[in-house]
């Protein structure tokens, strides 16, 4: 079976406001897309991977990746995450599933890949990690009124890697006829069942100064 991941590092990164693209913002000693790119070198299928990269930062994708991975794609991003997406997807060569990742999950799991990959595998279908919700969630209305509380018993908040019978979601983002945050959404638009498989808390999303401050405590050697 042939495996492709596309990571989506082409994002500007302006919550977290770090001075530079949100991938390329030093974490540990690394910038966020090397960590991303570590975990992507854990897997135990090797695939092909393609980075999506601001077009001014591709020189040095194409270094990082050189180093982690050894070899693979570097691509110029769009100006939403769905364009980048389609940009890597392009890139594309033989392949039975495709994983879509955030360079700035920079702490997933390598087995997290794994996971993902063997529940499409095994299903044909997509699948998509995701986490119970532990906070008690209100819809409210435009003015702050709570109009009710949601049953989080039916709630998953996901995360990436998502991955994809390659075919199916080549076919969604052809068939794209709307602008949406995740792939999952699309293809669900296309009419493809995608399943919910346990995430993991390490592949949080770095999105603001906080998420940063968190990755660095967590790589923080335990003697510190
Ligand atoms: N992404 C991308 N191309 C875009 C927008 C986002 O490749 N045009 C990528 C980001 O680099 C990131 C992932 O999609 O790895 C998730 O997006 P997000 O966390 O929103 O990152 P940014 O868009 O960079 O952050 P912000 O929304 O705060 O600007
Ligand atoms: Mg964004």
């Amino acid at each position: 079976m042939k495996v492709a991941v596309i990571v989506v590092a082409a994002g500007s990164g302006a919550r977290l406001a770090a001075g530079a693209p949100k991938a390329f913002v030093p974490l540990a000693g690394r910038t966020i897309l090397e960590h991303a790119l570590h975990s992507v070198a854990g897997m135990s299928h090797e695939p092909q991977v393609i980075v999506v990269a601001p077009d001014d930062r591709l020189d040095e994708a194409r270094g990082v990746l050189a180093r982690v991975i050894g070899s693979g794609d570097v691509v110029a991003g769009g100006a939403t995450r769905q364009a980048s997406v389609a940009a890597g997807l392009a890139l594309v060569g033989h392949a039975d599933v495709v994983l879509v990742h955030d360079a700035a999950r920079a702490l997933t799991p390598a087995a997290l890949f794994d996971r993902v990959v063997d529940a499409v595998a095994a299903t044909g279908s997509g699948a998509i990690p995701g986490l119970p919700v532990s906070d008690t969630i209100k819809r409210t209305d435009a003015g702050g009124a709570i109009v009710a509380t949601v049953d989080r018993s039916e709630l998953s908040a996901v995360q990436t890697p998502q991955g994809f019978p390659a075919a199916q979601l080549i076919a969604a983002y052809a068939s794209a006829a709307r602008e949406v945050t995740d792939d999952a959404q699309l293809m669900a638009d296309a009419g493809h069942p995608v399943a919910v498989v346990e995430g993991d808390p390490l592949a949080f999303k770095v999105t603001t100064a906080w998420d940063l401050r968190r990755a660095e405590e967590l790589l923080r050697p335990a003697s510190a």
